[in-house]
């Protein structure tokens, strides 16, 4: 196996300009907001406006990331996502469109469920080994949506993260050593005739952490590494109190203390901030947690080793680890994500259930959308069945 360092050498994360406050949702509901406060950990939840897909904010994601890397270098444009916009189409080809990829560059969608970004990054590592020099664009992106009224819709969120990834990284050298866990179960689905996810809730989160130890178990094996090796940990966030659970457990696998309040802050707090207030983004949810992690680190991580727990229902999950490159903090984009997130607007509940409820136009026909406040791509309609995208 080749030794040279694979990984992340540019992050950047972008979420909707919208938000509904969890307050708000707890009032209509007749909820202690306490339960989705403390009990889940959600404060606000970010919203997609109608002129704004998985499409839109992939490719906002990602532009700021060419200006980073010379765009002939990129040879994979791979699109994970469980929010796919056409069952034949790849969403990857409408990002490389707006992003004015060279023709010479793959694009391709992935699935399975909040799993397919770290399926990407790992096939891209392997990839990249073999083609230094050569770049990977990874985007994840998804627009977590439950029914109205159901136990998951506090949980709701939108965002996206893209990553260059390539050789001799400048953030994160992915390790080669990784443990997995697949089983078929139905704890979390969407049939292809429904907008909105069905999930078993309750029995979701017990295959969440029994995934996390035969997935532990395995990277230990195959590692040699421990719990002492790590200086942070990442989890896939679904909301935040499911990664405080998912650190209780780990550390009851390896035989270390459970971890009180003040040791889940210092291994675990820094990557909790930005999902806390944009609710889940599904693939890419651990990634939005890494990025969070890194922006917020009072501590230099250079040179420290994390670890990062991906599951996707269905389910598939993975531990692996990467060692933060020193200098890191050069390729930080903290600043521009802090300010996207305090610039968004807030949305009255009711104009939530509105744009929750805006049917999307099947009938073909030509449909222009409304504008609202979007990242620098919108969603300008649909025309015979065609999206049409725009750069603003
Ligand atoms: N003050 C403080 N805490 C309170 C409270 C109050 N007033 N009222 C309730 N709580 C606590 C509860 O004690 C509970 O905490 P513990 O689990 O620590 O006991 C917490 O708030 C949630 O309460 P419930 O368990 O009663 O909540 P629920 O059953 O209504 O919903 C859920 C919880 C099932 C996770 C639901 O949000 C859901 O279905 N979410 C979507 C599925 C999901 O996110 N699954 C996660 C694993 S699967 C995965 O990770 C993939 C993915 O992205 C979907």
């Amino acid at each position: 196996m080749s030794d040279i360092p694979v990984g992340i050498d540019a992050l950047s994360f972008y979420t909707p300009s919208y938000y509904l406050d969890l307050r708000a949702l707890a009032a209509q509901r007749g909820v202690n907001p306490d339960k989705y406060l403390i009990g889940l950990g959600q404060e606000r939840m970010s919203v997609a406006p109608p002129d704004e897909d998985v499409v839109t904010m992939a490719a906002s994601a990602a532009r700021p990331l060419l200006d980073l890397t010379d765009p002939g270098r990129i040879e994979w444009l791979i699109f994970a996502t469980e929010t796919g916009v056409d069952q034949s189409k790849a969403a990857a080809l409408f990002v490389h469109g707006l992003l004015d990829l060279p023709e010479s560059c793959r694009a391709i969608e992935m699935k399975e469920a909040c799993y397919s970004g770290t399926a990407a990054l790992q096939m891209a590592c392997a990839w990249a080994a073999r083609r230094p020099g050569r770049q990977a664009l990874i985007v994840a992106s998804d627009i977590a949506r439950y029914d109205l009224q159901s136990p998951g819709e506090p949980t709701q969120g939108a965002g996206a993260v893209a990553m260059l990834v390539g050789a001799e990284p400048r953030i994160l050298a992915v390790d080669p050593e990784a443990g997995f866990h697949s089983e078929d179960v139905m704890d979390f689905w969407r049939p292809n005739y429904r907008d909105a996810a069905l999930v078993d809730g309750q029995y979701s989160t017990r295959v969440y952490l029994a995934s996390l130890a035969h997935a532990w178990g395995r990277y230990c094996a195959a590692s040699g590494r421990g719990f002492s090796d790590f200086a942070r940990f990442c989890y896939h966030l679904p909301f935040t109190r499911m990664a405080e659970k998912a650190h209780a457990r780990l550390a009851r696998s390896a035989g270390a203390p459970e971890p009180t309040p003040e040791v889940l802050r210092e291994f675990i707090g820094d990557s909790l901030l930005y999902n806390r207030v944009t609710g889940n983004t599904y693939a890419a949810s651990l990634y939005e947690g890494l990025t969070s992690l890194l922006d917020h680190s009072a501590e230099d991580l250079g040179g420290r080793r994390i670890g990062l727990y991906s599951y996707g229902s269905g389910c598939v999950a993975e531990f692996f680890s990467g060692r933060v490159q020193p200098g890191y903090r050069t390729r930080l984009r903290a600043p521009a994500h802090r300010a996207m997130i305090e610039a968004r607007q807030e949305l009255e509940y009711q104009q939530y259930e509105d744009i929750f409820n805006l049917p999307f136009p099947t009938g073909g026909g030509d449909h222009v959308f409304s504008q609202y406040r979007t990242g620098p791509y919108r969603l300008a309609g649909v025309s015979q069945h065609k999206r049409i995208y725009e750069a603003l």
